[in-house]
């Protein structure tokens, strides 16, 4: 007799991950001869800059950069991110008690729940968002309270507007500005009013900031803890995939207060071993000299950004320009369903687009490109979508 291992309750609790399915048909509709215009990951079709490249390579010759890392990691990457956010943001922060370095600030963000959460603790998770918010909070037995951002808010998350009972039980709140997906950036007063209310109900802030660099138009993300007692609540969440164009590299890293960066340390401790050295170590060289490496990466998405709006507009669409982020949300006229449109774009016109449907029911109603190719192609996958709004 044989038993089937069961499957713990909370893997069917996740809901579907957005980008799971799409890869493999993309493959067969490139098989069947399908222009493709894939604008679903956000995830730039560019090579990483030179400065990476070297660093990386001169890494490798080093035969220490082959140990493990453990949480400690390379103390010149430690030593480079507090750099960086004194530089940047006017934030001093100590490399070895209030920096860690991650693999990838996706899992930094997901363990971050099973060092502030117990099982049962609400965790406030932004609809559409991030799909590591959901699954830290389910994956620390956490109860998350979905919070959708819509337009009456700016896509803003209210913590002052839950109810007070659920307030009383949120133990960690994740917030992300500027936003992915919908490009959404947040205000200082309304940082101040957030952190407010953190400090009065203790709620840890997972404050999730990789598009911190990608801007436009003269508008300059902060870092939460430019909001004074942020570094009471806050740990902060940053990444070289986006602003460097470094994605597959895994490498992000979390800084704030020495008790937070502790307990995510001694969580991490028990799950990694930390990020390659040598890709750290490449990290250390990218943030020392980060303004020039992001500029151009800023510029190119800025080139995009300009020529989708306004394709996207000339094909029918009701766009906003960003002012961050590689995202364009994307509203769809009332009563055309946006997994229905996404599906429609794909199979009819070969261009991938995310539907809103697939972040969670409420954010139905729009759609997100990710502005990874060049304006041409862009251009062409707005004429296409265009053709598909038109037989909605
Ligand atoms: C909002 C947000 N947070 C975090 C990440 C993860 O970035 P990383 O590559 O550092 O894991 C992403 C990646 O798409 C993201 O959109």
């Amino acid at each position: 007799m044989s038993v089937t291992p069961r499957i713990a309750d909370r893997v069917g609790q996740l809901p579907g991950y957005p980008l799971a399915k799409i890869p493999q048909r993309k493959r067969e509709l490139l098989a069947a001869g399908v222009d493709v215009i894939d604008l679903g990951a956000g995830d730039d079709n560019v090579a990483p800059p030179d400065i990476a490249v070297r660093a990386l390579a001169d890494a490798l010759r080093d035969p220490a950069m082959s140990r493990y890392g453990f949480q400690l990691g390379l103390p010149a990457f430690r030593q480079a991110v507090s750099r960086y956010h004194e530089r940047r943001f006017g934030q001093r922060f100590d490399p070895m008690t209030e920096v860690l370095p991650l693999l990838g600030s996706k899992e930094g963000i997901a363990h971050f729940a099973l060092a502030t959460c117990d099982p049962g603790d609400v965790a406030i998770v932004p609809e559409p968002g991030y799909q590591c918010y959901i699954g830290g909070a389910v994956g620390a037995l956490a109860e998350p309270h979905i919070y959708p951002l819509t337009p009456r808010t700016d896509f803003l998350v209210e913590l002052g507007e839950l109810p007070e009972d659920v307030l009383r039980r949120t133990r960690l709140a994740f917030l992300n500005y500027p936003n992915n997906p919908t490009a959404a950036v947040a205000p200082r007063d309304y940082l101040e009013r957030t952190v407010a209310v953190c400090r009065e109900h203790g709620i840890a802030l997972a404050y999730d900031n990789p598009y911190v660099e990608i801007t436009y138009d003269g508008y300059r993300a902060p870092s939460i803890f430019e909001i004074e007692g942020a570094r009471e609540v806050a740990l902060e969440f940053h990444s070289v995939s986006k602003s460097f164009t470094l994605t597959g590299w895994r490498l992000g890293w979390a800084v704030g207060s020495a008790a937070l960066v502790t307990a995510l340390t001694k969580i991490k401790s028990y799950y990694d071993t930390g990020p390659f050295l040598a890709v750290q170590a490449a990290g250390a060289a990218v943030l020392d000299r980060a303004e020039e490496t992001v500029a151009p990466v800023v510029a190119r998405y800025r080139g995009r950004r300009d020529a989708a709006v306004a394709a996207l507009k000339q094909a029918g669409f009701d766009v906003a320009v960003p002012r961050a982020t590689l995202y364009l949300w994307v509203p769809l006229p009332r009563g055309v369903r946006s997994a229905a449109f996404a599906t429609r774009a794909m199979e009819e016109e070969g261009v991938i687009v995310l539907g809103g449907s697939a972040f969670g029911a409420s954010a139905d109603g729009f759609f997100r490109i990710a502005l990874t190719v060049n304006e041409a192609r862009l251009e062409e996958a707005a004429a296409r979508l265009g053709k598909v709004l038109a037989r909605s």
